[in-house]
Order: C-alpha cells, then structure tokens, then sequence
C-alpha cells in the first residue's frame, strides 16, 4: 500500500512520523520474508492517537511492527502499511530496582544493560531476539523464566478505546507466549522490577544460557524461532524429530536440521512456501500423534 496524497504526507510530517516509501518487510523481519508497503516510523509516542485518526480518516489499513522476529509476512504488495517506533535515546533508563525500557529497545541489550546495573532475572531472554515490546505482547520466556513475571507497569496504545493507557502490572494476564493484550494493542513501554544480583552472577547464567542456545538451536539461520507453540507436557520439537522431518522443505522453506520447531529460510523462501511446510507439518504431527499444533508464529497474510 503507497500513500501517495502529498497532504496527507504533509500531515504525517507534521506528527513528526518518518515515512520510508516501499519497504520491504523480508528487510525487517528474522525470517527474511515478507513483500512490500510503505513504513511510518514513530519518533513520538505521543502523536499516536493523532496519527490513527488521521489513518482512519484516510481509510489506510495499518499493522504495528515491533522487531519481527516472531512474525511471518505475506509476499507481494502488502495492503497495509506499517507503524514501527523509532528507538529514543536513551531507549532504558534505571532507577534502583526498576528499569524503564521504551518498547522498541532491543531485548537483549535491555538484559545486558540491567545486568550491568546489578539488576538480574532475565538472563535466559539473552538470545531471544526481538524487541521489549514484542517480548512483553507474547510473554517471550525461556530456560525457565518469562519476562511477564518482572512487569510493574506497561504503557500502551489502546486502539480499541483510540488512547494511551498505562496498565499495572497485576492488570495483564501473562501465560505461557500469551498475554490479555488486545491484537491491536501497541506496546509503547514497560517498568520492570529486577531483582538485584551482582553482574558476575547475571554473566554466569547468562553464558550458561547462551551455550544451551547455541548447542540446540539454528541460530545463525534466518528463522522466526519456533513455529509452533509446544502442547501441554509435551515439545512440539520432539515430536515433529520423532517423524523424521528435519530437513523437509517446500522450495526454500526448510525444517532445521539442527532443531526441528525451528523452520529457516534457506535462501529465498516465500510465504506461500512456508505457509505450506507450516500446515504439512501441522497435517502429519496431527495424523501421527492426534494433536493439532498452535502457531507461536504470528502470520499476517495479504
Ligand atoms: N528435541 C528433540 N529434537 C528437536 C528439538 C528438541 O528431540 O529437534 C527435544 C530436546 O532434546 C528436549 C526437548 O525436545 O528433550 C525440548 O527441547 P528444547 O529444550 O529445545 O525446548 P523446546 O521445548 O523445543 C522451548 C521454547 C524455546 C526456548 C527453549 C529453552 C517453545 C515453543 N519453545 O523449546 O523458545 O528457547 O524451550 O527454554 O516454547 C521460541 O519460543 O521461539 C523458542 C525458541
């Protein structure tokens, strides 16, 4: 989708929104797949609910992007445009215990920065890509943790309700990769409260948790980390393994060899092609074992 109407372009200038013409989403995506719209990046969190009315008025469709390391995107022309923040510097400010992250700060930086702070609990995230923002709506979690048990406060875009809200802690449910935000809700910034560790402990687990990454997943391939979410008491990981399908492909879509809930793009995948390794791979682990198994990967098809 082109926005094309200089007064309209004049007026997202105005909201301080910068406005990148033609991207390409396989750019701003892990998986490196995903066609072609116009991207709004915002400087001002505050020009939100300025810029939706403004959107609306001019019947553009838009999605919110945070990092797009859990998300597939359609080929081709996109009907939507993108709204993705811009960092602000400084992206984490730390005061005693809490750290307040702009939703757009890269997670793993966040957790070497709060760990430099003395500020620990979130060292199995080190690895996790990705933005807080797009941490927080999935409660991203790993080796044990989740970052929904540091949240004390989250400030947040309601679409729904067109207004900014800050939202306590206790008012969010978080579960395993799911949270009560609403789909079209935009995460503009959290308050964590960190327990507090010396750094040489934080580094510790943070190398332990880096070695069990590296030794289990593809992490130098271009993946959305894993497909499905894993089913109650079992991994989605070892069944598909179980029936053989690492290194199934559909074009360059491939099962990994390394870890089979991990789907990579091995060269120039589509959407299509990994929509379809998706549900071949959804058809047999249901056939083989009787469960159906959910996307983690959040798919935005034209
Ligand atoms: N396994 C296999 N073959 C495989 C993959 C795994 O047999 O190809 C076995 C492993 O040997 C192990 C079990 O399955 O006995 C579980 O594997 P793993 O420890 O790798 O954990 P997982 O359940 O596959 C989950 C998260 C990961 C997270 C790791 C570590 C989900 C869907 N995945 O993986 O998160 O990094 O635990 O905590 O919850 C993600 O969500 O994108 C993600 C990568």
């Amino acid at each position: 989708m082109r926005i094309k109407d200089p007064k309209l372009v004049a007026e997202l200038a105005a909201l301080a929104i910068d406005l990148r013409c033609a991207t390409s989403l396989s750019e701003l995506t892990s998986l490196g797949i995903g066609g072609t719209t116009d991207l709004l990046r915002i400087t001002k969190h505050d020009s939100l609910p300025a810029l939706i009315e403004l959107l609306e008025r001019h019947h553009i469709p838009y999605k919110f992007l945070g990092g797009g390391s859990n998300l597939l995107v359609g080929d081709g022309e996109l009907p939507w445009v993108i709204l993705q923040l811009a960092k602000p510097d400084p992206e984490i400010v730390i005061v005693g215990t809490l750290a307040h992250v702009d939703a757009a700060a890269d997670l793993g930086r966040t957790v070497t920065f709060c760990a430099k702070h003395d500020l620990g609990g979130m060292e199995g995230l080190i690895g996790v890509p990705g933005t807080v923002g797009g941490a927080l709506r999935m409660n991203a979690g790993a080796y044990g943790m989740q970052i929904g048990s540091y949240v004390r406060e989250v400030k947040l875009y309601r679409a729904a309700a067109r207004k900014l809200e800050i939202l306590r802690g206790q008012q969010i449910s978080f579960e395993y990769r799911h949270t009560s935000f609403a789909p079209d809700d935009m995460m503009l910034a959290v308050t964590l409260e960190l327990p507090s560790k010396p750094y040489k402990e934080i580094l510790q687990g943070i190398r332990i948790c880096n070695e069990k990454r590296r030794s289990s997943q593809p992490l130098g391939q271009k993946s959305a980390g894993c497909i499905f979410k894993n089913p109650p008491g079992a991994s989605a990981g070892r069944m598909i393994d179980e029936l053989g399908l690492k290194g199934l492909s559909v074009g360059d879509a491939k099962v990994s060899d390394r870890h089979a809930n991990f789907f990579v793009n091995a060269g120039q995948a589509s959407a299509k092609d990994m929509l379809a390794l998706i549900a071949d791979v959804r058809g047999r682990v249901e056939k083989a074992f009787g469960v159906k198994l959910e996307n983690e990967v959040v798919v935005w098809n034209a």
